[in-house]
């Protein structure tokens, strides 16, 4: 059996965490899609689809079963319209642990053919977040550490004058 699952997110921008459950995923499953949501309700990003989408790209390379994609309207459609049968996210701490639930709830009721699998990113990355690392950033801070390369780079060309 074939089996394909989407990595969905906002991904504004991909960090070290997101990359490692991507590694992690791509493991366990024969397909992997890390899908860019379009019409994020999360408010302004920095970052634009397609700059998101290329970062990715670039980052997962070496991860031959890993392609990226985006979409919008709702996961279930997206993960149907892909023949996929799990959602693939990460849990960092318990307090993901309920909006998380809720989520894998929902797109259970809305399609109870699609599983919601859960995996733990390296315990260094456990208190990663892209909202961190903008804020951070913008601030000053060193975040070369928790972002792959080719993002720090998209950071600097984002907000210069910044490390
Ligand atoms: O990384 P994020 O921003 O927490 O990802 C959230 C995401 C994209 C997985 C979620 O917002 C989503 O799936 N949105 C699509 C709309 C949808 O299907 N909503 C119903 C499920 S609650």
């Amino acid at each position: 059996m074939h089996t394909k699952a989407i990595y969905p997110g906002t991904f504004d921008p991909l960090t070290n965490g997101h990359l490692d459950l991507i590694a992690r995923g791509a493991k366990i499953v024969d397909e992997l899609v890390v899908a860019i949501l379009r019409n994020s309700e999360k408010g302004t990003p920095l970052f634009t689809v397609p700059e998101r989408e290329e970062m990715i790209r670039e980052s997962t390379l070496g991860l031959g079963n890993v392609s990226v994609a985006t979409f919008d309207g709702l996961l279930v459609d997206f993960a149907r319209s892909q023949g996929a049968k799990a959602v693939l996210r990460g849990i960092r701490a318990i307090s993901d642990y309920e909006y998380e639930f809720q989520m894998a709830m929902m797109n259970r009721k809305l399609d109870p053919e699609l599983e919601t699998l859960f995996m733990m990113p390296a315990e260094k990355y456990t208190y990663v977040s892209s909202r961190l690392i903008k804020g951070v950033f913008h601030l000053g801070g060193d975040v070369t550490s928790l972002v792959p390369p080719n993002v720090v780079e998209r950071l600097k060309s984002k907000v210069p004058g910044k490390i």
